[in-house]
């Protein structure tokens, strides 16, 4: 998989993309994430990206011309499945549209800053709005990085075994159980006696049942 990031911070991004899973499923090949300067595209001397609202009112828009310059030069390298916008207004994302995303070969993210981009460059050009929660951000490229984050963990060979993504939380529906490791007390507080039992069918269904009472009482509408 190939994604390729728009932003006029990237070094929010560089440094997020260089770590830990991230930057194994970039050495094994599994996703190679791009980051682009929108600057670099930006408009005169000042390489100007942003402009006041027509019409008025507080903070700058992004302007079209820099976005579309580059999300055309991309697109004439290769064909994008989605062409994905980072915005409050956005579908919801939830661990559905990251499984679906994650069966893609090209995805380009798009991310906003100050009031937004200009609304032609989502009509002319996105085929997908998401946001990651009902609560606005300084700018997109936090976004950008926990929708790349969720897909890319879900690509074959870039989580091992210990960190497989078949039992995270959401994967069924379900919230995930309670875990623990050593030491098997600690002060008055006890591992529960059936993790230590070795018997693997009561160890499932003691975690199935603690994934059902979890989800009740935290999500109860993940069950509906
Ligand atoms: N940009 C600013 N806030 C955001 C959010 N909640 N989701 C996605 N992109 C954003």
């Amino acid at each position: 998989m190939r994604i390729d990031i728009i932003s006029c911070q990237p070094g929010l991004l560089e440094g997020f993309f260089a770590h830990s899973i991230m930057k194994r499923a970039a050495e094994n090949g599994s996703a190679e994430v791009v980051i682009h300067d929108l600057r670099d595209y930006g408009l005169g001397k000042n390489r100007q990206i942003d402009d006041y609202a027509f019409g008025g009112g507080a903070g700058m828009v992004m302007m079209i011309e820099p976005l579309s310059k580059i999300i055309r030069n991309l697109t004439a390298e290769r064909q994008y499945d989605e062409i994905i916008y980072m915005t409050p207004d956005g579908e919801r994302l939830n661990q559905k549209a990251v499984n679906t995303l994650s069966l893609r070969t090209n995805l380009m993210i798009i991310c906003g800053h100050y009031k937004g981009i200009d609304e032609r460059v989502r009509q002319l050009f996105v085929t997908r709005e998401i946001s990651i929660g009902d609560y606005v951000l300084s700018g997109g490229e936090i976004a950008a990085a926990a929708l790349a984050d969720a897909v890319i963990r879900l690509i074959p060979g870039v989580l091992n075994d210990e960190t497989s993504a078949l039992t995270d939380s959401f994967q069924d529906n379900l919230l995930a159980p309670p875990v623990y490791t050593r030491p098997a007390v600690f002060e008055d507080k006890a591992v529960p006696e059936v993790l230590l039992s070795g018997n693997e069918k009561l160890i499932n269904e003691w975690r199935l049942a603690k994934s059902v009472e979890r989800t009740e009482e935290r999500r109860p509408d993940l069950l509906q």
